[in-house]
């Protein structure tokens, strides 16, 4: 791949990680991601962020960068918005082709670069608002925006072609071929890049949601023009749109979100199973958008963005060995870790021989700031009773949602 022109001496690198690869080690990414690195050229040249040192990446890395031309060594200056190693990982072998490169970050991000890197030479620490001339009308500011997403982060602006280079904030998962703006989109494109930027922002940020809300705030006064990620489309004809989705995801945390219920269930010999038909008939009888996870079927990571989008939750699972169903067990424990906050639940499922699920639920969730209405729960198998109940507290939980959300 070339590297892709955005505008005159500004160019964007992005290398594709498929999608058989773990983001984080951990996170799948269904339809890949691209780590985006940007070339700023003047009279001096800057390079912002780097690429993972996997998979024969760096290769593509100094494809683009032959594509240009650049040479790694003709590079005066190495911007590091962020040091998470997809974006740093080759930094150790690049260096070894420029050691004297200049490099400009923050503070925390030197220290974060000595610990990950071993590279402490010819650093310089930038603040808020410092900028750097790189002649030829190229003048490049520094805003720092800590915890989006580590706490060392900060954000690059070009300011006469009004580009920001924002690092993880606005970014998306897919990968990038032969597409790069959004103004090259199709309106299915234009949902998928939206779809996938909150899965994105749900397995990433979303614990950082008020250093999202207060990063965004601080950028009204930069007067934007393109939005240029670190992931995913660049955003020239509409930079606002991603800049509004992001608020929004934001404003999840803190609910209502949409109107809309996430079922989530698990089932070990089917008899929680039983009342997933009458749950989900429940919702749509009051007229809400229903989304179905099975557990573990369905990976955390694609179940948290529809969860984290919902204002309401219903959550099946049996107890298992006098506590929750383990699977359940880890998908809420990662609710717990994301701050997946403000919802209004009902839980369902077998008591098994005992009983305790509910239990070990109302304890991991106590700090979330769920209302739960009352659950349904049985020994062994469910009756007609039950099934009749499921119907009924789903629509009760519906008409909670849409109560809360018209506040
Ligand atoms: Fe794309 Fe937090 O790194």
């Amino acid at each position: 791949m070339n590297a892709v022109k955005i505008t005159e001496g500004i160019y964007c690198l992005p290398v594709n990680l498929e999608s058989y690869q773990l983001f984080e080690g951990m996170w799948p990414m269904p339809n890949g991601i691209s780590i985006n690195s940007y070339v700023v050229q003047g009279e001096k040249t800057a390079l912002i962020d780097l690429i993972e040192d996997v998979s024969g990446k760096p290769a593509d890395f100094e494809s683009e960068l032959e594509s240009i031309p650049l040479d790694p060594k003709n590079i005066d200056y190495l911007i590091i918005n962020h040091m998470e190693p997809d974006h740093t990982s080759w930094l150790p072998v690049f260096h070894k082709k420029n050691p004297d490169i200049a490099i400009y970050l923050t503070a925390k991000a030197a220290g974060l670069l000595k610990s990950f890197c071993g590279i402490d030479n010819n650093i310089h620490i930038v603040k808020d608002g410092d900028t750097l001339d790189l002649g030829g009308g190229k003048v490049l500011s520094f805003h720092e925006t800590p915890n989006i997403h580590w706490p060392e982060t900060m954000m690059t602006f070009e300011q006469n072609s009004g580009i920001l280079f924002s690092c993880d904030a606005f970014g998306s998962y897919g990968t990038l071929n032969g597409v790069y703006f959004d103004d090259q989109l199709s309106t299915q494109q234009h949902a998928f890049f939206i779809d996938e930027a909150l899965r994105y922002y749900a397995n990433i940020v979303a614990s950082f949601s008020t250093f999202v809300t207060k990063g965004i705030q601080k950028l009204a006064d930069l007067e934007i023009k393109i939005i240029a990620p670190s992931h995913g489309i660049i955003w020239r004809e509409n930079p606002q749109a991603i800049i509004d989705s992001y608020s929004r995801f934001a404003t999840y945390q803190n609910g209502p979100a949409e109107a809309e219920v996430t079922v989530i269930w698990s089932s070990m010999y089917g008899n929680t199973e039983k009342l997933v038909n009458n749950i989900v008939q429940g919702v749509r009888a009051e007229g809400l958008p229903v989304h179905v996870h099975r557990v573990p079927d369905e990976h955390v990571g694609t179940i948290l963005a529809s969860a984290w989008k919902s204002a309401g939750l219903i959550l099946g699972m049996p107890t298992y060995e006098y506590e929750m169903f383990p699977p359940m067990a880890w998908v809420l424990d990662m609710f717990r870790r994301k701050k997946v906050w403000n919802k209004k639940v009902l839980r369902f499922g077998s008591a098994g021989w005992s009983g305790g699920a509910q239990r070990e639920l109302n304890t991991l969730t106590e700090k979330l700031k769920w209302e739960f209405i009352e659950p349904i729960e049985w020994m062994g198998a469910p009756t007609q009773a039950d099934l009749d109940l499921a119907m009924k507290q789903s629509q009760a939980l519906a008409r909670k949602v849409k109560e809360y959300c018209s506040q």
